[in-house]
């Protein structure tokens, strides 16, 4: 426990972890989010809510488009790549395996268990700094199965990003 009860409980909430790609023209990205769930039934949409600061922000919001690239547990690996921006690691697509998503064109990382091809539709901007990108799922691929049980998340790894 910390002084700051708000960010106590905020860092009590259980997220998944994935990593969200993109692309526009010629030019692709991957970064890791936690902060992504379903937002509606019919259609079935998709949230993110992604900093102001990210590369993959301008990317999505030119492009249209993303992907949320889902990994087992047990995969953990092929996710690490992507924890450093662009800035930072300017090279990491370059070096990175990936596949074009049928729908979209966005890359499927190598070692993803499921991918969800989302067209953008819609953004809030609560004057955080972070946006609420919202996709509409047009199209996913299972190649592995599991439970959401086996698909990696932050419990698993110990990490946080909240507060
Ligand atoms: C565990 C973890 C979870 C993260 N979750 C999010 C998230 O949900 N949304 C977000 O915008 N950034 C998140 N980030 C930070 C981004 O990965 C970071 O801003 C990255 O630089 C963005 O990459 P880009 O600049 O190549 O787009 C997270 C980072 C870590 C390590």
């Amino acid at each position: 426990m910390s002084d700051d009860a708000i960010k106590d409980a905020l860092r009590m909430m259980p997220y998944g972890f994935y990593a969200i790609t993109s692309k526009h023209g010629d030019e692709v990205n991957a970064m890791v989010a936690n902060w992504v769930m379903q937002a509606s039934f019919e259609p079935r949409q998709v949230a993110v809510g992604l900093a102001k600061s990210a590369f993959s922000y301008n990317l999505i919001k030119e492009g249209g488009v993303f992907g949320v690239n889902i990994f087992l547990k047990d995969d953990q690996d092929s996710l690490m790549p992507f924890t450093k921006g662009r800035a930072k690691n300017p090279d990491k697509m370059t070096d990175a395996n990936y596949e074009a998503a049928p729908e979209t064109g966005v890359p499927v990382l190598a070692g993803a268990a499921a991918v969800i091809e989302c067209r953008v539709v819609g953004e809030l901007d609560s004057g955080g700094d972070h946006v609420i990108i919202v996709g509409e799922a047009v199209a996913a691929n299972v190649m592995k199965e599991g439970e959401p049980n086996d698909v990696l998340s932050l419990p698993h790894l110990g990490w946080s990003y909240a507060g």
